[in-house]
Order: structure tokens, then sequence, then C-alpha cells
């Protein structure tokens, strides 16, 4: 006969077993499964909440499959286009990724840094921060387009002269942003 020690321990049936979660009487496997699922969820939610928002910033840097996408006409370096574009593109997006005038950096993409600042109508934007389609018939300069031929721009051969490349990777941003500054203190 199977003395009371004999008896294996069953920790459910066991009255003592019941824990007290948050003023509710639970089993304790029914708090592991529930911390478990809730770990499981913290693991796994942030890859999905960034697969979301990679969707979504696929959608609107690529900005040419979007059904809502409007018309705009960007003149370019002198270049007229049109382009299709969802209406969340920002003009960087637009220059880089649809028209492959990749010489504008995206530095921070939050308007901080200048590594994507072009010349709109003569005045200094950081193109990050500005919607493409808010730009239709502006005269728009980019790095690609201060050159004449093979002759660089005075401000591109002063970088040279005076060894302001650095690691080159803004250069673009900061020689646009010095030749209007130059041109704002000619103005006066
Ligand atoms: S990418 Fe940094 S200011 Fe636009």
């Amino acid at each position: 006969m199977a003395s009371e020690s004999d008896v294996p321990f069953d920790s459910e049936a066991d009255g003592l077993s019941e824990l007290s979660i948050l003023g509710y009487p639970e089993t304790r496997r029914k708090f592991i499964k529930q911390v478990a699922g809730t770990s499981a969820a913290i693991a796994i939610g942030p890859n999905l909440l960034s697969a979301a928002s990679l969707d979504q910033a696929g959608a609107t840097s690529a900005g040419g499959a979007a059904s809502d996408s409007v018309e705009v006409n960007l003149k370019i370096n002198g270049k007229d286009y049109a382009l299709d574009v969802d209406p969340r593109v920002t003009l960087l997006d637009a220059l880089r990724e649809r028209l492959h005038l990749t010489g504008s950096k995206k530095g921070c993409d939050h308007g901080q840094c200048g590594a994507c600042t072009v010349l709109v109508n003569g005045r200094r934007i950081n193109s990050c921060l500005s919607l493409a389609v808010t730009h239709e018939g502006d005269e728009i300069t980019t790095i690609e387009g201060l050159a004449n031929g093979d002759e660089l721009h005075p401000m591109q051969s002063a970088f040279i002269e005076h060894d302001g490349f650095q690691c080159g990777y803004c250069t673009p941003g900061q020689i646009c942003s010095a030749v209007a500054c130059v041109k704002e203190a000619a103005n006066g």
C-alpha cells in the first residue's frame, strides 16, 4: 500500500498551488502560459511593427506604385520631368529614387544635417523636408546641375582647392548651401 509520501505531488490538484495574480486566482500552469504568451508578444511585436513601418516607408519613398499618385512637373537642372508620385514623397526621394540623381544625400532625413540641400529658385532647402508635389514649376538645382559640362562650378573648385571634401558624404549639400550663401550675401 502506498504511503502518503509515495503519492506524486500534483501541483494542479493541490489547492495550495493556486496563485493569486492581480487579485484573481490562477493556477500555476495558466500563469506560466500567460507569461510565455506575453513574452512572445513582446519579442515578436517590434519586428511586426518595423515590418509594417518598412512597408509604409517603401510606399512613400518609392512613390511609383501608389494608386492615389499625382502628377507633378519638376524642372531640375534645366530639364523638365513629369512624374507620378505619391503625394507623401519628399523631393529628396523623388530625386534619388525616381530620377536617380543621387548626388543629394540622405543623412538624417529629419532636416538636421543638410546633406540633402538643393537649390529651389536659387534658395537652399532641405529636400528631405519638402514634398515633391509642392515644387510644380520650380527651378530646382542639385549638385549635378552646378558644373557646366566638364567645367566645375567655382564653389566645387574651391572645395577641391581648399581640401573641403572631408569624407565626401554631405559635401554635395555643403556645396549647394555655400553657392546660395554667397549669393545671399551678394544680394545683401
Ligand atoms: S537628410 Fe539631413 S537635413 Fe535632409
